[in-house]
């Protein structure tokens, strides 16, 4: 079988190639990544010279190379992670993310659709998505796979237009596609943009945590390696014009994440209990920032038998590890133009 992965050089992507290309030898593994800021080859030293692995930098907005990859390669199926999916960055420039996640999921489509020619038998084309596109929950409640779509931001709005283009196809062309929405990832290789990577990195340096507006908002997190074995199952099992929730049953407010995160940072840095959470800063909120997210995850749990394998404390102490061991990774996106984005994000709050 060959599989083209799109976004495989990004923080989840990376993941996903690694567990294919290490779990299947007979597949081939194609990484199809433009290596924008977020796209990192390091992220994949360990198994990059592998037989069954191969790499081709390629933009989605290219038809033409797209073209080329689908015919050099003819994929059995797509895992299309590729995505602009920062939402503070879908608030500065919202048309990066209209162009990669609409235009290039659609372009993405059209070039397996041409490749397929009408031919699905053993195909699939599988959409990555998140639990953004339905909107923001209240006090109470789960996201499932029926919840209406109601995204808030340029970020999420994109990924929903994606989701109904990848269900578009499968109805009007009959594409064997299959989506899933998932709650937020952390884990090794997550760039420090996000929350949890982005405060790594702040307490290692000593510099302020930047919380947003009352610190309440609630987020469902889950280890990037849990999601990797979802859409592993997902990808092989999953049926067709189905969507499954991922989440990781396992729900925190910022403040309290952080708080939890400066207490095992202070620990394994030697530093006095409670000096890091002297660097908790609040901050101006983010724009039409999402109360809270939660995902009801017992449709892929009673139909493919998938569940987290680990606690959240065990997740988070085994990626302030991997940061602390990888000191040269966070140097190297940390450099250059990640100042530039640090200083005009942060400035002014
Ligand atoms: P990421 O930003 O770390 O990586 C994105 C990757 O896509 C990068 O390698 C980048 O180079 C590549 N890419 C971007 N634009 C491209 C283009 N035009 N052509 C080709 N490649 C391009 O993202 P991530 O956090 O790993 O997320 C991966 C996917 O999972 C996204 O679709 C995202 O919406 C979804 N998702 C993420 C989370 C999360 O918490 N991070 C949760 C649920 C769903
Ligand atoms: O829910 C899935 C989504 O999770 C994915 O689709 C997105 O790609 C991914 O980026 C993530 O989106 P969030 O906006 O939830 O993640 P982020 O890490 O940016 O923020 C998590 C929470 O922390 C959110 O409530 C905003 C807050 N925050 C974030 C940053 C970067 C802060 O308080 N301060 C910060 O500096």
């Amino acid at each position: 079988m060959t599989i083209i992965i799109t976004g495989g050089a990004g923080f989840i992507g990376s993941h996903v190639v690694r567990l294919f290309v290490n779990k299947y030898p007979d597949y081939r593994i194609i990484n199809l990544d433009a290596l924008t800021y977020a796209g990192n080859l390091e992220n994949l030293r360990d198994i990059e010279t592998k037989d069954n692995y191969i790499f081709e930098k390629v933009n989605l907005l290219d038809t033409a190379d797209l073209e080329r990859v689908f015919s050099q390669y003819s994929p059995d199926g797509v895992i299309h992670l590729a995505a602009e999916s920062h939402v503070d960055r879908s608030i500065v420039s919202p048309m990066d993310f209209v162009y990669t996640n609409v235009v290039g999921t659609v372009n993405l489509l059209n070039a397996a659709k041409t490749a397929w020619a009408g031919n699905f038998e053993g195909k699939r084309f599988y959409h990555v998505s998140t639990d953004e596109v339905y909107g923001a929950l209240g006090d109470t409640g789960l996201f499932t796979e029926t919840t209406p779509y109601d995204p808030n931001s340029p970020y999420s709005a994109s990924k929903a237009a994606s989701d109904h283009f990848v269900r578009a196809y499968g109805e009007t062309y009959h594409m064997p596609v299959v989506v899933t929405n998932c709650s937020n990832n952390y884990g090794p290789n997550h760039f420090p943009e996000k929350l949890i990577p982005l405060f790594i990195n702040n307490i290692i340096t000593k510099k302020p945590l930047p919380v947003y507006g009352d610190g309440l908002y609630t987020r469902d997190w889950l280890f990037v390696k849990d999601h990797a074995t979802a859409i592993d199952l997902v990808f092989h099992k999953g049926k067709d014009s189905e969507t499954y929730n991922i989440g990781g049953f396992n729900e925190w407010k910022n403040i309290d994440l952080v708080k939890l995160l400066c207490k095992q940072m202070d620990e394994k840095l030697g530093r006095a209990p409670g000096e890091s959470e002297q660097l908790i800063t609040y901050v101006k909120d983010r724009p039409g920032h999402d109360r809270r997210y939660a995902i009801d995850a017992s449709k892929i749990n009673k139909e493919l038998g998938w569940k987290p394998s680990v606690t959240f404390e065990e997740g988070l102490s085994q990626t302030i590890d991997w940061y602390l061991e990888n000191t040269e990774w966070l140097e190297h996106v940390t450099s250059g133009a990640y100042q530039q984005y640090y200083e005009q994000q942060y400035a002014v709050k």
